[in-house]
């Protein structure tokens, strides 16, 4: 699939441009602080409803201005289609010019795979860095998980709550069933969606590391959930209901779960190298570009935000190789040029783009 065209109205440093893009390869190059970012965050938001990196909507609305709006024209195989997002008070999401109810009617519209600088902390980072990195995925794939996964959300805070009622109000520790078989019910689903989709990684990231290291290192992904089955993640509730008491908060289920990079049998985050780690998260992320391609029948567009400074020129090599056929949109300082490759050059100064295309 591919975008077309972006339109950016008050939107961070922009005030209203309109960029056409090219199937291919689109560099957008400019010093620092330009707007290069904005511009991969403006395309994910229409992908995703929400930046990758802002805390709050309002931040992406211009200083001087009450409303941003982003526009997206974009194409399927079979369809084309528009997605527009209105940030001012609230936010409004548009699909082919009908007001969406729910931000999962959005999702699997747009399909992207990011790649950031931060992305070396999806392994070196939190658990939380890894648990949104399948989110972002699935709920691409799966628009009802991020439903389900907000439920489970907001009964954990609930079961939360109520723990801590229990321990300064002495309330009846019996109500917390409720909440146990709700968490379980919800709980359970976002594990066979993760669990379906580390599978769908796994089976994908062997070859293509191999190809990147040119079979120098075997690669392992699995995940961590504190249950396997139903009925365990209920017992194991039940089990820890006095711990959780002491606590004041839920020390078991998905909201802790995790996953693991092995090199040679090593935990990569622990025992890998920089360049390790790198190629590990290259590997990751080409695998998800490799499912998203299974589940939708084409390729989604790539988003290299500062990428290509991160990477070595023999990588660099390994990587363009794995993605022909694919919409990319590049950042970053160097004006860089592809051999082999069609491509389009946008500079980005100040919030203004210049297309340098030849014409
Ligand atoms: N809401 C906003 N309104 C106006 N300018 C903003 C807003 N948010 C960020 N900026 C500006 O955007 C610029 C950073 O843009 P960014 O895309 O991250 O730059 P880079 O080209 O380095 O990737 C900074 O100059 C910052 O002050
Ligand atoms: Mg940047």
């Amino acid at each position: 699939m591919w975008i077309n065209k972006i339109k950016i109205n008050n939107f961070r440093n922009y005030e209203k441009e309109k960029i056409n893009l090219g199937k291919n390869i689109n560099v957008f190059y400019g010093e620092n602080a330009q707007g290069k970012t904005n511009i991969i965050e403006s395309i994910f938001l229409c992908s995703m409803g929400k930046s990758f990196k802002a805390q709050v909507d309002k931040e992406l609305i211009n200083f001087n201005k009450e409303k941003a709006i982003v526009e997206i024209d974009f194409e399927k195989k079979d369809r084309k289609g528009n997605v527009k997002v209105e940030i001012s008070d609230k936010k409004n999401i548009y699909l082919n010019e009908i007001k969406l109810k729910k931000l999962s009617d959005l999702l699997g519209n747009i399909n992207v795979v990011l790649f950031t600088p931060e992305d070396i902390d999806i392994l070196k980072g939190s658990p939380q860095k890894r648990r949104k990195f399948l989110n972002i995925m699935i709920s691409q794939l799966r628009p009802n998980y991020i439903h389900i996964l907000n439920l489970y959300l907001k009964t954990l805070e609930q079961r939360n709550n109520y723990l801590k009622l229990i321990k300064i109000e002495n309330k009846d520790e019996n109500l917390l069933d409720i909440w146990d078989e709700k968490l379980v019910e919800y709980g359970y689903k976002i594990y066979e969606y993760r669990k379906e989709f580390i599978e769908k990684i796994k089976n994908k990231i062997k070859n293509i590391h191999n190809n990147l290291t040119e079979n120098k290192e075997e690669i392992e992904i699995e995940y961590i959930c504190d249950f396997k089955e139903k009925d365990e993640f209920l017992k194991l509730l039940k089990k820890r209901r006095k711990l959780d008491i002491i606590k004041g908060f839920t020390t078991k289920g998905i909201h802790r779960d995790d996953f693991i990079i092995y090199i040679n049998d090593k935990d990569v985050s622990t025992y890998g190298s920089q360049g390790q780690n790198r190629s590990a998260i290259l590997s990751l992320k080409l695998s998800e570009l490799k499912v998203i391609y299974d589940e939708i029948g084409e390729n989604p567009i790539l988003l290299l935000d500062d990428f290509m400074s991160e990477l070595d020129e023999k990588r660099k090599i390994n990587f363009f190789k794995n993605i022909e056929d694919i919409q990319v949109i590049i950042t970053c300082t160097e004006k860089i040029t592809f051999e082999n490759f069609k491509f389009f050059l946008y500079n980005v100064s100040k919030g203004k783009i210049i297309e340098k295309n030849e014409k």
